[in-house]
């Protein structure tokens, strides 16, 4: 008796709470309404249009900066600011200019922290392949807590755009071609940003970029259209941004690109219909960098007042830089072409924005130099970027065990990224703390004193290669070759860091040829005649085709732009206090001619197995296969998977639920943790599905020679799917699971399931 009234006291208490906390959260919305309406009605239209107006002084990452951006701030006209650079004094000097405007409305603040602020981590496409949501959340936590001290409170991240395409050059600040684990990560990316709540004095709003489908530029060029069924959109493309949007992110940055013939900028299919009544989205919209006035380029709008008057229509509340909305809605009111209900909408959640961050009661929040300095770059934020970079790296070939190293080797460290701070970043570290950076060559000294570092190349003397930065000196690389086999002769092994260098990859940064610059790969070939070990070290801000330099090297390590704790990470790794764990997030193509190249594709009416001949979906010259799949990445050990077993294979009904189970076994001689992938397969469906879907993966840590069970538990979610109606549900039939360290080798069973 005594234990069923316990438990029913339990009950009532927990019904209470939620109850309460439902109410509180009424409360405070009712709060909110009162005082933004209150404030609204106090403003002018000028005022109010200057809410939805985002100026930058400074044309770091546009074509250019706001004219006058401080009277502006002064006057009201501009309520919003990002890019902001200088000392901590400048930056709280130009956030203070709002107070001199009538209504003294804070500003906010916003800035590209993109992977990291003063810590750096690995770019965001390294960082996906940790398959550590929980990780990556910590770091847009740190991320936040740096960028708050100094007085930013809103965040252009994260970027979710899914792409397929290596060609562009943004795939670097995304999370690879697969909708689950990009879903997974946003989430994360954005509950870090905000924390639990925006009042809190270290959140900043996170903004998810670029929606929609930036990730699918046609020709891989960046800006280009983006044209797919929504079928496809909403199979693979939207999810990420619709994960964020339910985690509560505050803003969203709309894309460049068009959809359906129809700019995403003035695009009221995709800013209202679906964004905020399907998706119920309550945050607020921003244009990405004058993309309002090139609504006169993508030739929608004849001139930026109709340009504005679409924008807004759409579902657009703030404007970039361009200040069309600013110049025009005063006219587009008078004649009728946009109402005062429009702009009061947009306004309204401008402000609501402002006062969820409690920028009413302290415009400058967290602002505080001196304790930015403490929190910036501290043991614990350097521990969880080296972390970060280790969980990062992948291990794409290791042929003769060259690696780990032993730490008594003489080693001849060569490349122009080995010892170089600035290289360790991308184009969108804007704040990186560059003197903190542990090079590579500082990282492996300190582990192991014999070695010597050569730069050996230059990094291009492609002329075509359209990059700021001296021109290719044949003189100067012949002595650093030179330089480079002399120091190598002498050497045990050699390791040698090629690749990208920063300005390769970003924005604008799109490239019909993906391999390894010539001098580069002049010099591994020479290198390998050698006749020594050679390691390769990969710095790269995208998949790259690897195939022709593969056969000099005899390891491989694909480090990105691995951030402030570069050298520590990757000298645990190389001398094998760590045994890698990176599993590729997107696919590493054969050729250029193979993209757009991905996991998750489709059968087709002909699908092709490689080696045969005939009238199959295949190409006559290159496999169909990639260099790298999906979901690969080596371990200094090696797993073996069992056969998978399943508790059932007849399933029937919404509530059933399959448990997947399969052995992996630690068969070599390290200790390693491998992240085991599990996918799902629907062969036959009302629409043609993709040969298998990443629906779940788990890590497990083995000693050498443990095995351990590992249990999927898939229920109809898993089976789930968007229909030819756009529905989300799943159909009876026989379906089939995979499981397996890569998308490519997997155990296979087979169930079905009936509704
Ligand atoms: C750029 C980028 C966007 C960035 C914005 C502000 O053009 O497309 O990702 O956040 O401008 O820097």
């Amino acid at each position: 008796m005594k234990y069923k009234l316990l438990r029913l006291t339990c009950v009532v208490a927990l019904l209470f709470s939620i109850h309460m906390q439902g109410q509180l959260k009424k409360d405070a919305q009712k709060q909110m309404d009162t005082y933004v309406s209150s404030l609204l009605k106090n403003m002018t239209l000028e005022e109010k249009l200057g809410q939805l107006n985002l100026v930058t002084p400074i044309a770091r990452t546009g074509p250019f900066a706001t004219k006058n951006a401080s009277d502006k701030m002064k006057d009201g006209s501009a309520g919003n600011i990002f890019g902001l650079h200088g000392s901590p004094s400048s930056i709280h000097m130009r956030l203070a200019l709002s107070e001199n405007s009538r209504l003294k409305i804070p500003l906010l603040s916003g800035l590209d922290i993109v992977h990291g602020f003063k810590t750096v981590f690995p770019i965001p496409l390294g960082l996906s392949c940790s398959w550590d949501p929980a990780l990556i959340e910590k770091t847009a936590r740190i991320a936040a807590v740096e960028a708050s001290a100094l007085g930013y409170n809103w965040t252009f991240s994260p970027m979710v755009d899914i792409t397929r395409d290596p060609r562009w050059g943004r795939v670097m600040e995304g999370s690879g071609e697969d909708p689950y684990l990009g879903s997974l990560i946003a989430r994360a990316m954005v509950k870090g940003y905000q924390g639990s709540d925006l009042n809190d004095d270290t959140s900043l709003i996170a903004c998810v970029k670029h929606f929609a489908l930036y990730g699918a530029p046609e020709a891989g060029r960046d800006y280009n259209t983006a044209d797919m069924s929504r079928l496809t959109m909403y199979q693979y493309y939207l999810p990420p941004y619709k994960a964020a949007v339910d985690a509560g992110a505050g803003s969203i940055m709309v894309s460049f690109n068009d959809i359906e013939g129809i700019p995403a900028t003035s695009n009221k299919w995709l800013l209202t219909d679906l964004l905020r009544k399907e998706w119920g989205f309550k945050g607020f919209v921003v244009s990405d960098f004058n993309g309002i006035q090139e609504l006169m380029n993508h030739g929608v709008a004849a001139d930026l007042k109709e340009a504005a008057e679409l924008s807004l229509t759409a579902g657009v509340d703030m404007d970039m830089v361009s200040e069309a909305l600013i110049a025009s809605l005063k006219q587009s009111v008078k004649d009728g072409h946009v109402s005062m209900d429009q702009i009061n909408a947009a306004c309204r959640r401008v402000l609501e924005a402002k006062y969820k961050l409690g920028l009413f009661t302290n415009p400058y929040r967290n602002y505080d130099p001196a304790k930015a300095d403490l929190v910036s770059l501290t043991e614990e934020n350097r521990k969880v970027a080296k972390d970060a970079t280790l969980r990062s790296i992948v291990l794409l070939k290791n042929d003769k065990a060259t690696l780990p190293l032993k730490k008594n080797a003489k080693i001849a460290l060569i490349g122009p990224f080995a010892n170089n701070q600035n290289e360790m970043f991308s184009s969108w570290t804007l704040k990186g703390d560059v003197p903190s950076v542990v090079t590579i060559y500082e990282g492996l000294k300190k582990q192991n004193p014999d070695i010597t570092y050569v730069q050996g190349t230059q990094v291009s003397g492609d002329p075509g290669l359209k990059l700021k930065g001296e021109p290719f000196d044949a003189a100067l690389q012949e002595e650093l070759v030179a330089a480079a086999m002399n120091v190598a002769k002498q050497a045990d092994v050699i390791v040698v860091v090629l690749g990208e260098s920063s300005a390769m990859s970003g924005e604008a940064r799109s490239r019909t040829d993906l391999s390894l610059p010539n001098c580069q790969s002049e010099l591994l070939k020479r290198l390998k005649s050698i006749g020594k070990p050679v390691v390769l070290l990969l710095v790269n801000g995208r998949p790259m085709t690897l195939a022709d330099d593969l056969p000099y090297a005899d390891a491989v390590l694909d480090i990105w732009r691995p951030g402030t704790e570069a050298g520590s990470a990757v000298a645990d790794i190389l001398f094998g206090a760590y045994n890698p764990t990176g599993k590729l997030t997107m696919t590493f193509p054969r050729s250029v001619g193979q993209i757009p190249i991905y996991y998750n594709t489709k059968n087709t009416g002909r699908p092709y197995t490689e080696g045969t001949e005939g009238f199959f979906s295949s190409y006559i010259d290159q496999s169909n296969t990639p260099l790298y799949p999906f979901g690969y990445g080596l371990s200094y050990t090696k797993f073996i998977y069992g056969a998978i077993t399943l508790n059932a294979s007849v399933l029937k009904g919404n509530n059933a639920n399959l448990t997947a189970s399969i052995t992996i076994t630690n068969s070599g001689s390290y200790a390693g943790e491998e992240t085991v992938q599990l996918y799902i397969a629907d062969p036959v469906a009302s629409v043609s599905r993709a040969v298998k879907e990443l629906k779940g993966f788990q890590k497990v840590f083995l000693q050498p020679g443990e095995s351990k069970k590992v249990n999927f538990t898939i229920t109809t979610e898993e089976l789930k799917f968007f229909n030819s109606d756009l529905n989300w549900d799943w159909e009876s039939g026989t379906f089939l699971v995979y499981i397996g360290g890569n998308s490519q080798s997997c155990e296979k069973a087979e169930f079905v399931w009936k509704k």
